[in-house]
């Protein structure tokens, strides 16, 4: 069976409780292609994940953008995997390159949180990406393959696991990641999985794309060939959505599927 595509959409730490409803609406009026064709997940803060998970339709899901990496208890400020098990909410991003950056998290850390949110049976979304300095110094590769493996040294079933490769100089700067660009560390990284976890993971393991700022950049709009020419490379699986996700244009990314 073929990879199914994979649109998500993190919102990040943005929206009120009246934005937030006005996106569900958005969404739950959109005519886009049913749950065999694309696999739809949006990714609201914490304090909005209850309402959006009421609100949402069903053949749309919802994730957490982030959970801690053991059972919970004394964390001031930290969410556990086994309240969102609680609040029935299926996904889980994990290392987002603005919480490697900005709250200095490691790649074993990452590895450990990945392990341990798949441990209680939520779906994970694991980010990796490299950064401007680390292109130009031609390490993409190495650095990506690091962040692979700090995962792949801690889990052994791979099923419900997306990886989203976000170069993070394409997150919202303006620099431009093209569709040949993102299909050959797509192609490298699938190549990377093939030889060190199993030809089976490396042919069912969904690999998606984020940095779609650049298409809105570029086009104007992402019913733009760009959005449409990266869904149509052969490694390029689906989206993860930063800035257009709060915007109508996200159901255009999600018709890109088709
Ligand atoms: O997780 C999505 C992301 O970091 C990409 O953001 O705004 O460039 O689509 P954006």
């Amino acid at each position: 069976m073929g990879r199914k595509f994979f649109v998500g959409g993190n919102w990040k730490c943005n929206g009120t409780a009246e934005e937030v409803k006005k996106i569900v609406t958005t969404l739950n009026e959109a005519k886009v292609p049913g749950e065999d064709v694309v696999e739809v997940v949006v990714s609201p803060p914490f304090v909005f994940l209850p309402v959006v998970k009421g609100l949402l339709r069903p053949d749309f899901h919802v994730s957490a953008q982030n959970c801690w990496v053991r059972k919970g208890g004394a964390y001031t400020g930290e969410v556990s995997a086994e309240m969102l098990v609680n609040l029935g909410i299926p996904w889980v991003i994990i290392g987002h390159s603005e919480r490697r950056q900005l709250l200095q998290e490691s790649n074993e850390f990452v590895g450990d949180k990945v392990a341990y949110a798949l441990s209680q049976g939520l779906k994970v979304i694991a980010c990796i990406g490299e950064t401007l300095e680390q292109r130009e110094a031609g390490t993409t590769m190495t650095v990506v393959a690091e962040q692979t493996k700090a995962i792949a040294d801690k889990i052994s079933n791979w099923d419900n696991v997306v990886l989203a490769y976000e170069p993070v100089w394409a997150i919202g700067t303006g620099k431009v990641a093209t569709p040949a660009q993102a299909q050959e560390v797509h192609a490298d990284l699938r190549k990377w999985i093939h030889s060190n976890v199993s030809a089976e993971v490396a042919a069912s393991v969904r690999i998606i794309y984020g940095g779609l700022s650049i298409v809105l950049v570029l086009g104007g709009s992402v019913n733009g060939g760009n959005c449409k020419e990266l869904a149509a490379q052969p490694d390029v699986d689906g989206f993860l959505v930063g800035g257009a996700s709060l915007k109508p244009e996200f159901v255009d990314i999600i018709n890109s599927a088709t």
